[in-house]
């Protein structure tokens, strides 16, 4: 893949990202999801790529726009597949709090695990960390080899989880454990990544969330070297029929990080509202300024860009 298409990348988180904050604190979470996925998939289309997206808003009859399947790019250029969330945190840009994203990631033909709209159990750690996390153990038996992997003790650790009541026993684990905990309202996949900055205070990401954001945040991980493993988890049997459809063969699989996104792949994010690695767009009269992160596996660059839209110039897609 050429290097110049994770450039290319940040136009569209940018062109979502802008879109969706035009919705925060506005109590409307589906306008403001709406308007991510327009707004990216107009950008979409002009990227030099010949795209299908794999992780995307649903399955082509309860999605208009950026279904899993849909053809994207301007049709010239490597054959890809596409991970989106236009906007990971719906619920969050809806009340203008922390942590909402535009996301992408891109792979090679068949790199990205076709993760149906289900649940995914998942493990996520920063580098320094590789290699010490393992779904067969117990959250205890994590904690220990994460703590030892890390050169601290348990009592030294963070788990960043997210605040449901499956958790409850989780939660109550962790804490007899010795760690602390960050509980969450919403968005895994800055979760995931905040376990890679020592200055974000958390080690690791332990629970259950949505099996899409779990492909999108093994896909950032693996540039900046993290790791991560995910099981998917099924509420109810239309689900397990769906993954099979997609191709899931065994369904109580442990993914590894490889196996979620694999190969050469791309990753990028633009901040919706002010997060742990990125800020929120700050709109001004006649322009907005927007924060986003790029990063390539094949390199492990990681570029944050800064910004500027002139709207008397440029209008924006809203
Ligand atoms: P949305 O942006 O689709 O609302 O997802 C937010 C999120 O918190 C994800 O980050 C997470 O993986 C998932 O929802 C958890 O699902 P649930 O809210 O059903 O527990």
């Amino acid at each position: 893949m050429d290097r110049n298409l994770a450039l290319e990348c940040v136009r569209v988180t940018e062109a979502a990202a802008l879109s969706a904050a035009k919705w925060v604190g506005k109590g409307n979470d589906e306008e403001a999801d709406r308007a991510a996925v327009n707004a990216m998939r107009l950008s979409l289309a002009d990227l030099r790529i010949r795209g299908r997206v794999v992780i995307g808003e649903g399955e082509r009859d309860e999605a208009p726009m950026l279904f899993i399947g849909e053809e994207v790019g301007n049709g010239y250029g490597p054959e890809v597949d596409i991970a989106v969330d236009p906007l990971e945190g719906t619920t969050i840009t809806a009340q203008g709090r922390y942590n909402a994203l535009a996301v992408i990631a891109i792979a090679n033909k068949g790199e990205f695990l076709n993760a149906p709209d289900t649940y995914m159990e998942k493990l996520a750690v920063g580098p320094q960390a590789k290699g010490a996390i393992d779904l067969t153990k117990t959250p205890t038996e994590n904690l220990k080899n994460i703590a030892k992997a890390k050169r601290v003790s348990v009592q030294d650790l963070t788990v960043i989880i997210l605040e449901r009541d499956r958790h409850n026993d989780l939660i109550k684990e962790v804490r007899e454990a010795g760690a602390r905990i960050r509980l969450i309202q919403d968005g895994d996949i800055s979760a995931a990544l905040a376990t890679c900055w020592p200055d974000r205070g958390v080690d690791v990401l332990m629970g259950t969330g949505g099996a899409p954001e779990g492909v999108l945040a093994a896909a950032a991980l693996r540039c900046i070297g993290g790791d991560m493993q995910g099981r998917l988890v099924f509420r109810k049997e239309e689900e397990k029929e769906r993954a099979k459809a997609m191709g899931i063969r065994e369904l109580q699989k442990i993914y590894r990080i490889h196996e979620l996104a694999g190969g050469d792949v791309m990753f990028a994010a633009t901040g919706v509202t002010n997060g742990d690695f990125l800020k929120g767009v700050r709109f001004f009269p006649g322009g907005a300024e927007t924060h986003s992160v790029v990063m390539r596996s094949t390199t492990g660059t990681i570029r944050y860009l800064e910004a500027t839209h002139n709207f008397n110039v440029k209008p924006p897609t809203f």
